[in-house]
């Protein structure tokens, strides 16, 4: 039997450097082409030199053979690891069947700076220039001199701003770094091993610097949320072949110079003029006699914590499909695609000339660009050419949500080559795929991931191009799930969550915006909008909810035990906010954009109350807490009961009557087994009378489809999901979208744009349906019992008006796959693919069920579904599905 080892973690990255955590976990995968592979134990070396490990010596830690199937999340046990410091580790694996073992490949990782006397460098900045209205982005330079040949060096990194860090003229950071956090509280540093790129002898570290989410604008056209500029903060930890040591840090010898960057900002887009360059300025040798000292700042009281968040960077690049030249003489580029980045520009041209690149969303009826909806924000950068030649340009500190951009000032005749655009976001892996029969379906999928793609920028972000941009919680809840299935978020989301425990206030109510930027409700909210309280239903449930979340698809225990206590504060918060287990109408967004269906906000509060408690029971029972779980079982019966009491008559009718009270109702468990079934028969009378439509803003679409499935309505989940007149996802499709629109109505046929003032067409919060499509529709779902897919459960859910479905999800064990397909007579096939070291339970709908391994089946639903227990590899499966004919239209399900 064939079986590898392979894609070996720690922290669930691979290679990882600068670490903080103390107990790094350890992960790997396996790999067979055998059926029915699981590991019967395993053997973890860890050692600090190559050598030694490579002689089987793990004198860091030795776990000794443990017989155990866990592959994921082993916490390191070995002697105190330290500071500044490399690892090396590797794993020994006994499957069932074979027992002689197979070696992983070495694997390294770092551990950064673990105490603050360690951090010796200092902030460095430069002074603002008075004349100036926006500030140029200051770059910073320093020549150090390695005394000999160099073994390893890294380099710790961060800032207050961000920052671009070179060395020897190569850049070495990624974009937007650090990222943002509530930097009164915490900025995370970055570790760049750069030993290949310094040599003995003069080598050149270089830096600029940019205001982002530290100085410059964020959210609705604030600036210095955090401080007046940006600071640099750097050390260069250096060992030489002859075993020397040698720190370099940013302190009062640095000098600093403005650059080419007039300005560069988020919400305000960005000048470069290339007549400012200073040419090397970033090597050694350079000669910066002219340049100032920099400015030092006194201290900074945060933490300085390992980056949690993944990097963000240039993921992809598209070409424009079309360009034209507008009336004035500009030319307006379609990229196909509502895309989050930039444009590199690439023009010839004299010395001064200045060329501006525009970006919008969409067009007006007349052809220009719609620039209405980004309200404040000036989605504009502005090139000043040097002259002499070709030249390229594109932005530093800046990004922006478009699918049209306008070329203006361009010297001679652009062509579709003539800009590139860069699509920028945290770099989370891809980790799904969906594709099905029906190509509206896949649009509507690839827009979902479209939507993360734009928006998964440091911080879940509403929305990529107004002056917004903020890490909406309630927005981050519904999608969380489908964010799963997409991508790697599992240390997106572990920053994300740190950021609402920073952001958790003293009352232990979570906030609808992290991190805080508490400038914005305190100073702007209370007085104009009136928006007083922090803990908006549904979106301080967050804090709750996303854990959980990790830890279903990653099996992730350390975000629950760490959280926890911040978990129970906000629990406890919200009973003390309750009036009898009812949690009033007060600061709630309700079903925010919901369209001509008003949820009570009472109902959905309590509605999601009960639903924070309930997560907690699970949660609590998950670190083996009983009498917490006791304490929150209890709390989500009497708060089901308050809401009964409150809100549901005889009939089962729940008070507001929206599609969002029965969905949250039915999803969150809040009825009785009779109210149920009255419940999903009201909500499908109300899809019915709206001529197969939806009504649910953000918090109820995510649960809309699933409720349906639950209850006896697949049918009309796909009626929903088929539906191409308004209010419905497939509308947008028809009119062009290519992201998930903020609101139904967004553009509609009969009244054109909504109001500017709020119309994104590139928010993912209705993209929640991507959820339903991969747990319902293909039928991959976690087990909550064996989380992170050590186990999964395998219920497709066909229908005829879809013949086919293809998804795939990689776990941290390998891949998942679940196709099915529908033949006209009513004939399924079905095929999973289990990756080794797990198990699944296939539930195969339909009669006369057979398997094409022979496997013995169990029968639920009165035989009209098959189950299967199967352990690894690819399994197929057939069956006979009942055909009906329901409102005109078969249906085979
Ligand atoms: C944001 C939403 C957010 C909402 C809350 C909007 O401005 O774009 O995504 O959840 O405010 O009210």
């Amino acid at each position: 039997m064939s079986v590898v080892v392979t894609d070996c973690r720690t922290e669930y990255l691979t290679e990882p450097l600068g670490l903080d955590v103390l107990q790094p976990r350890l992960f790997w995968k396996i790999a067979s082409d055998e059926r029915h592979v699981h590991q019967s134990a395993y053997r973890i070396l860890v050692s600090a030199s190559r050598d030694s490990l490579s002689r089987d010596v793990g004198e860091m830690w030795d776990s000794g053979r443990l017989e155990s199937d866990q592959s994921t999340h082993i916490t390191y046990e070995g002697t105190a690891l330290a500071s500044d410091t490399d690892y090396f580790w590797k794993v020994c694996v006994w499957t069932g069947k074979d027992s002689s073992p197979v070696w992983s490949e070495p694997q390294r990782w770092s551990m950064g700076i673990l105490s603050r006397t360690g951090w010796k460098a200092q902030w460095i900045g430069r002074k603002a220039d008075p004349g100036l209205e926006k500030q140029p982005a200051p770059l910073f330079r320093k020549e150090i001199h390695a005394a000999a040949d160099v073994k390893r060096a890294m380099v710790y990194v961060t800032a207050l701003g961000i920052y671009q860090l070179r060395v020897n003229g190569e850049i070495v950071s990624h974009l937007f770094a650090p990222g943002w956090t509530d930097y009164n509280k915490r900025v995370q540093v970055q570790a760049f091993d750069v030993t290949s790129k310094l040599h003995q002898g003069s080598n050149a570290i270089g830096a600029i610097l940019g205001e982002g989410w530290y100085s410059g604008t964020v959210g609705f056209l604030h600036d210095k949320v955090y401080g007046e500029r940006p600071f640099l903060f750097l050390q260069l930890s250096v060992e030489y072949t002859d075993g020397t040591k040698e720190l370099f840090v940013t302190d009062g010898s640095w000098k600093t110079a403005d650059g080419p960057i007039r300005y560069s900002d988020f919400i305000k887009g960005e000048l470069y003029d290339a007549t400012a360059e200073r040419t090397e300025w970033d090597e050694a040798g350079y000669d910066d006699a002219d340049w100032q000292l920099p400015d030092i700042r006194p201290g900074y009281n945060g933490l300085l914590t390992a980056a949690i968040e993944p990097p963000i960077r240039i993921t992809r690049t598209l070409k424009p499909i079309s360009v034209r030249k507008t009336e004035t003489g500009t030319y307006i580029y379609d990229m196909g695609q509502n895309m989050v980045g930039w444009t590199e520009l690439t023009v010839a041209g004299e010395r001064g000339t200045k060329v501006t690149l525009s970006h919008a969303e969409m067009l007006n009826p007349d052809g220009t660009l719609y620039l209405e909806n980004l309200r404040e924000a000036v989605q504009q950068d502005h090139y000043i050419l040097n002259g002499g030649g070709e030249e390229r340009y594109e932005p530093h500190f800046t990004f922006h949500g478009f699918r049209y951009v306008e070329l203006i000032g361009y010297p001679g005749e652009p062509d579709l080559d003539t800009i590139i655009g860069k699509v920028v976001h945290s770099d989370t892996a891809v980790a799904g795929s969906l594709t099905t029969s029906d190509p509206m379906v896949n649009k509507l999928y690839s827009n979902i991931t479209w939507g993360q793609r734009g928006n998964f920028l440091s911080v879940p972000t509403d929305c990529p191009q107004r002056d917004e941009r903020l890490g909406w919680t309630g927005d981050a809840q519904i999608f969380a799930r489908a964010a799963t299935y997409n991508m790697d978020v599992s240390r997106f989301f572990e920053k994300f969550i740190g950021d609402m425990i920073d952001a958790q206030q003293p009352s232990g109510a979570f906030t609808d915006v992290a991190p805080d930027a508490g400038w914005i409700r305190h100073k702007m909210w209370n007085t104009r909008l009136n928006w007083s309280a922090p803990d908006n239903a549904g979106w301080g449930d967050a804090g709750v909810i996303i854990p959980w979340t990790v830890y279903l698809m990653y099996g992730d225990r350390r975000i629950l035990e760490t959280h926890y206590d911040a978990m129970v504060r906000w629990i406890e918060y919200l009973i003390s906010m309750s009036d009898h287990f009812v949690r009033p109408a007060y600061a709630n967004y309700g079903d925010w954009l919901s369209i001509d269906a008003d949820t009570p906000k009472d109902v959905l509060a309590t509605a999601y109350f009960a639903y924070s408690a309930k997560v907690m029971g699970l949660i609590s029972e998950t670190l083996g807490k009983t009498d917490d779980k006791r304490r929150f079982d209890q709390c989500f019966a009497d708060i089901s009961a308050a809401f009964r009491q409150a809100f549901v008559d005889e009939q089962g009718r729940i008070h507001g009557e929206t599609q969002t009270v029965y969905v949250l109702a039915l999803q969150f468990g809040l009825l009785t087994p009779e109210q149920q079934l009255q419940a999903a028969a009201h909500l499908a009378e109300d899809i019915r009378a709206r001529g197969n439509r939806l009504s649910t803003g953000f918090l109820g679409v995510g649960y809309l489809l699933p409720a349906l499935t639950d209850h006896g309505h697949l049918d009309l989940a796909y009626t929903l999901l088929l539906q191409e007149e308004f209010p419905s996802w497939m509308y947008s499709i028809k009119h062009g979208a290519t992201t998930i629109w903020e609101r139904w109505d967004g553009w509609t046929e009969h009244n054109g744009f909504q109001t500017p003032s709020m119309n994104s067409f590139n928010h993912y919060s209705l993209g929640s349906v991507g959820e339903w499509m991969f747990r319902y529709m293909a039928g991959l779902e976690a087990d909550p019992e064996k989380p992170g897919f050590k186990h999964a459960v395998i219920q497709p859910h066909p229908d005829g008006r879809v013949t086919s479905v293809q998804a795939s999800y990689d776990s941290l064990y390998g891949r998942h796959e679940v196709r099915w397909e529908v033949t006209e007579s009513g004939g399924f096939l079905l095929q999973v693919t289990v990756p080794a070291n797990t198990t699944a339970t296939v539930h195969v709908p339909g009669r006369n069920v057979v398997s094409e391994a022979s496997l013995t089946p169990s029968y639920t639903s009165g035989r009209r579904t098959a189950s299967f227990q199967v352990g690894s590899g690819t399994w197929a499966f057939t069956s006979q599905l009942a055909r009906e004919q329901r409102d005109g239209i078969v249906i085979i399900g």
